[in-house]
């Protein structure tokens, strides 16, 4: 029997995902690999958020993906508790998935192309439900249900996504995501598609939803400042790997990894006393994660890096000895920077 702590819900450990590059069309050989997602470990708590942040191209989504075994991960485990008990989704047979991922749903980031346009909103909520045979009889009167739990009328079931706003179309995905009542949703972008004065009104439902339901969220945006208002630790990403995860306010008031406070750097209004503009830090586009880097994969937009950094992997290690969970940072120099934050929300 596979053990974790009672709270915990999701505990991956060492996960690595990577695809291979291959050449031409015939006689494919591989060239190499994007370490998509490079020996990555994080815990989620049951009722709570853990947010997963970082710039496009940096293994988010591939984290969701192999997560709820859309792919097969490289290495690693993924202990998920389901209903039955918990399981290794890295392991778990193909004929177990189905069963297991009642417990386990996606919201996607696009409401536009993620709804069929062909079928009306019924037989979207309900799909789930088919495809572990609930019958008609009771899925449409759960479909109802369901539509008012996410904020719209039951009478909406009949109508098509095209006659809905972005907005609504994100609603429906989650009513989708709630037929079978999971317990984890791996939320991958749901707002970054809406507009922003929208984003706070579905922001506002997966916050009123996790407190009804006792939901458990990962939580997926490249954006750090929507990912505070919601989460109650955040880990940060960069190049395939966690660089820096803790407790959602230290994170935005005392960064340690020097890639964390160039993102806070980006986010409107962010310390505009700081010495040096971490903006700067982030702009051009993220590398991919092929050759095999040497360092800390940030040095060389880092400008705190020293000839140490490119000698090393710095491992993920906790910056308080007295509260150890509470704060990981993967810089070498974590504990002797003095990073720009922002102050409270
Ligand atoms: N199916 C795939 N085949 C090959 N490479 C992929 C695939 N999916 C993602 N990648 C690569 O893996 C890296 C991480 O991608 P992704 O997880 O989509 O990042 P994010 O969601 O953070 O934007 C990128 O370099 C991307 O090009
Ligand atoms: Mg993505």
């Amino acid at each position: 029997m596979l053990q974790m702590p009672d709270d915990v819900i999701l505990q991956v450990t060492g996960l690595k995902k990577y695809f291979p590059i291959e050449s031409g069309f015939l006689l494919k050989k591989v060239l190499g690999h994007v370490k998509a997602v490079d020996d990555v470990s994080f815990t989620v708590r049951k009722g709570k958020t853990l947010g997963l942040v970082g710039e496009s191209g940096c293994g988010k989504t591939t984290i969701a993906r192999t997560v709820i075994r859309a792919y097969d991960p490289t290495a690693g485990t993924i202990l998920f508790r389901s209903r039955d008990g918990v399981v290794d989704m890295a392991k778990a047979e193909k004929k177990d998935l189905k069963r297991i991922r009642r417990d386990m749903q996606m919201i996607f980031q696009d409401p536009y192309s993620s709804l069929n346009p062909r079928m009306p909103i019924m037989e979207i909520v309900a799909e789930p439900m088919k495809a572990h045979g609930v019958p008609k009889s009771v899925y449409e009167e759960r479909v109802a249900e369901l539509l008012k739990l996410v904020g719209l009328r039951p009478e909406y079931m009949r109508r098509f996504p095209h006659s809905f706003s972005g907005g609504q179309r994100q609603r429906i995905g989650v009513a989708r995501a709630l037929a079978l009542n999971p317990s984890l949703i791996l939320a991958d972008e749901p707002v970054s598609a809406l507009d922003v004065s929208v984003q706070a009104q579905v922001l506002n439902l997966l916050l009123d939803l996790q407190e009804q339901l006792g939901l458990t969220y990962l939580f997926i945006s490249h954006d750090l400042s929507v990912v505070r208002y919601l989460c109650d630790q955040v880990a940060v990403m960069y190049l395939g790997r966690i660089v820096e995860i803790a407790d959602v306010d230290r994170l935005y008031e005392n960064p340690t990894h020097p890639y964390t406070s160039a993102l806070l750097g980006a986010v409107p209004d962010a310390n505009p006393k700081a010495s040096w503009r971490p903006h700067d830090v982030v702009k051009g586009e993220i590398g991919k994660a092929t050759a095999d880097i040497k360092g800390c994969a940030f040095a060389p937009r880092c400008p705190f890096a020293k000839p140490e950094c490119l000698e090393q992997v710095p491992e993920l290690i906790s910056v308080d000895p007295v509260n150890p969970e509470a704060q990981k940072s993967a810089c070498l120099f974590a504990r002797e920077l003095s990073l720009p934050g922002v102050s409270t929300a």
